[in-house]
């Protein structure tokens, strides 16, 4: 990018302009579209360069005069003892060159770990869970209708702090499969936990251990949900029916293995239309409390790592 003119001693150039311009792009990005901000992180990075490249000439002519005079003297150099000597560099612009590159180094490993160790976690085994909750029994042999409320640790290693509780509801077979619907209690509000609107038989609570750490499961006969928070809730398939939140209850998807029933991926949806094994689901990204999905305002809400 060529400098558009020299006033009083001050150089005016186009690159700052232009770097202005790829981070705002950047800034746009994060709440857009990832792939905006890899393609304006790329641009800032190129402008940047080009920009401290042209700063460094600007700055000390002599290394671009001098280019140009070995440019200019190169017949010249096929005498012998000129082509070998090549150019010359001097102490104090080699002790320049050794103290900013040495500073770049040293401030690369500092931050980059830095920064890594900061963002990595957010991004790894994110959403890759599968919490074994036991014999398909324990969730079948129940009365039409009834949710087992169900506690378990997502990540047997990090404890109880992963302790989650899901609903879960045995719909009958579909396609000689057996089939679940698996409803979070985080309200889609703010993330409170909703309640069952119905009873909890405690007494029925059956207490297991599986290869995923201690599992919970009480037996429950809600009409729906309720929000304890600001009086969200929803029907027994998780759609909102009042109150503030902004979507349906989110869901877990599951598998059968070995006759046990894992809870996998969780995941967000708008409405769903239908009941029990018959319910069509447009599945989205496990979204934030209080983030719409399935409408124009899902725009203005900023791009999020995978929960
Ligand atoms: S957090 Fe549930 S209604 Fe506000």
């Amino acid at each position: 990018m060529q400098h558009s003119g020299r006033d009083n001693g001050i150089a005016r150039s186009l690159w700052p302009f232009g770097f202005a311009l790829a981070a705002a792009a950047f800034l746009v990005g994060l709440v857009l579209s990832w792939w905006l901000v890899a393609i304006a992180g790329g641009v800032c990075v190129l402008i940047g360069a080009g920009w401290i490249a042209d700063s460094i000439r600007s700055k000390h002519p002599h290394l671009l005069e001098e280019t140009v005079e070995h440019q200019v003297e190169a017949p010249k150099a096929a005498a012998p003892v000129r082509a070998a000597a090549g150019p010359a560099m001097s102490r104090s612009r080699f002790l320049e060159a050794g103290t900013l590159g040495l500073g770049a180094v040293m401030g690369g490993a500092l931050t980059v770990p830095a920064v890594g160790f900061m963002v990595a976690p957010a991004f790894q085994s994110q959403g890759k869970h599968d919490a074994n909750v036991g014999p398909l029994d324990n969730f079948t042999g129940v009365p039409e209708g009834t949710f087992m409320v169900t506690t378990f640790l997502l990540r047997k290693d990090q404890g109880d702090v992963s302790r989650r509780t899901v609903y879960v509801r045995y719909n009958g077979e579909l396609q000689s499969q057996p089939s679940f619907t698996i409803i979070s209690n985080r309200c889609a509000h703010l993330g409170c936990p909703v309640q069952p609107s119905g009873p909890i038989d405690d007494a029925k609570k059956v207490e297991l251990t599986t290869d995923n750490g201690p599992v919970s499961l009480t037996p429950s006969q809600p009409a729906g949900f309720g929000c304890p928070c600001h009086g969200g809730a929803y029907d027994a398939e998780g759609n909102r029916t009042a109150g503030p939140p902004v979507r349906g209850l989110d869901r877990f998807e599951y598998s059968i293995i070995d006759g046990e029933l894992h809870i996998g991926k969780a995941y967000s949806v708008g409405t769903v239309a239908g009941t029990g094994a018959d319910a069509r689901i447009k599945k989205f990204d496990l979204a934030a409390p209080g983030q719409h999905v399935d409408d124009w305002e899902w725009w203005l809400y900023p791009v999020q790592p995978p929960h």
